[in-house]
């Protein structure tokens, strides 16, 4: 095991009625005057945007609104919740959303307490050094963002999906309640599903020996999800099945599944241009790379495989060909997603063969090799999108 530190105080509110404590749990934090930042619209159709304001009327909270944001989320938006910020004298965010409202209000966040373009932390010219606190409402369980210390943003003018890293982003309380979740679209329960598996998986193949405590918690993330989602897709307004998600989500996410290992990220690096060009959900788009990239790197390094198709999806162990029990695992993760309503290929996201360079050339505009279980060069990455270049 590697050394590391670890400090992730995010409080977390979970359970039927959690919300009523918004209000509260703001003022605790020092929040006197809030942003109350927001998605689409799907807040006011299932009835969360009034608890959240009864809430915070109750606790006698001021609050300005934002609402608008978008699945992955533009830097527009954030320019101009950064002016707002400012212009009103707020003090603390609340985000009330999925991980692209939490990232957005990161953003905002950080921006408000910065003089330069709050872009130059999400393309590495500067690190955060101050930004408001962040309170969060969780209403779909995926992104991990209500305990993570990441936000990622897209650079709309450039087309460039981007990430940003700090111990001050991470939210000083996130309100969880399951029943929130309820109303989520099925595809959008299972890309919020298949993302909290890949968080576990980014972290579940590494070249660190001996971390049998992570490498346990991840096996349980990983069976919690592929029990669990067929169940919820079966019976959208199962409670336990949705708080069972919905915790594995933080869990996946906020690092202690990570600790003191080498992590890989090279799913989530490899998506990101898929997001980032064709607006694809973040979710949907690791289910067509996530398999890809085990696929091309069991060939290389298979060490990680044979767990995790033994462990996670009760494959035998063949001992005279354990190679066998690695494909038989992938073949196993494809079938699930498939199983869940996931995408396989660039025909069903909408992506282009034809983009392919332009895709790796930004992947690998200020690096030589992607991810660490294996390092993947521009051909390796190249052969990966190619393989699910199905249209
Ligand atoms: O905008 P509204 O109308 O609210 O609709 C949203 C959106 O269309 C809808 N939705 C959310 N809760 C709902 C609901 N619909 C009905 N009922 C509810 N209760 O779901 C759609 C997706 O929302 P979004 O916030 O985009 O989902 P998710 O949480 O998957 O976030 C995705 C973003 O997070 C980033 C992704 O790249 C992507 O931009 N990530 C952030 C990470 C982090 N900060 O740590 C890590 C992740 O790996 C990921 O990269
Ligand atoms: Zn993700």
């Amino acid at each position: 095991m590697e050394n590391f530190s670890f400090y992730a105080p995010t409080y977390f509110e979970f359970g039927r009625g959690a919300e009523a404590k918004t209000g509260e749990l703001i003022r605790k934090f020092g929040g006197s005057k809030v942003l109350l930042h927001y998605g689409g619209g799907s807040i006011k159709n299932n009835g969360i945007y009034g608890k959240v304001i009864a809430a915070l009327t109750a606790a006698d909270v001021p609050f300005t609104e934002l609402g608008g944001v978008v699945p992955n989320p533009r830097s527009g938006l954030v320019y101009e919740g950064i002016e707002l910020v400012k212009k009103e004298g707020v003090d603390f965010i609340l985000a009330v959303g999925g991980g692209s409202v939490i990232d957005s209000a990161k953003a905002i966040a950080a921006g408000a307490k910065y003089d330069g373009d709050f872009l130059d932390f999400y393309q590495g010219k500067a690190q955060i050094q101050d930004a408001l606190p962040i309170g969060t409402v969780l209403t779909i369980a995926a992104a991990g963002s209500e305990g993570s210390p990441n936000s990622v943003i897209t650079d709309e003018k450039n087309q460039i999906k981007k990430g940003a890293h700090s111990e001050l982003l991470r939210p000083r309380f996130s309100v969880m309640n399951p029943e929130f979740t309820c109303s989520l679209p099925a595809y959008q329960t299972a890309a919020g599903a298949t993302d909290i598996f890949i968080h576990v998986c980014e972290r579940y193949f590494s070249n660190t020996k001996e971390v049998s405590v992570t490498d346990r918690l991840c096996e349980a993330v990983m069976k919690t999800i592929l029990y669990e989602t067929p169940r919820v897709l079966r019976d959208p307004d199962n409670y336990e099945s949705r708080a069972n998600i919905m915790w594995a989500g933080m869990i996946a996410h906020n690092n202690i599944c990570g600790v003191g290992r080498e992590q890989d990220w090279g799913s989530h690096h490899i998506e990101h241009e898929l997001s980032a060009m064709y607006d694809v959900t973040h979710g949907a788009g690791l289910a067509v790379i996530a398999p890809a990239w085990m696929r091309y790197v069991l060939e290389k390094h298979p060490e990680k495989f044979v767990p995790f198709a033994t462990e996670v999806w009760g494959v035998p162990l063949d001992t005279i060909n354990p190679m066998e029990t690695a494909m038989r695992g992938i073949e196993r993760f494809e079938a699930f997603l498939k199983q869940i309503g996931m995408p396989s290929g660039f025909s069903e996201i909408g992506a282009k063969k034809a983009d392919i360079p332009a895709m790796v050339d930004k992947l690998f505009a200020k690096k030589d090799t992607e991810g660490n279980y294996v390092k993947l060069t521009r051909e390796d990455v190249t052969k990966i999108y190619e393989s699910v270049a199905d249209e």
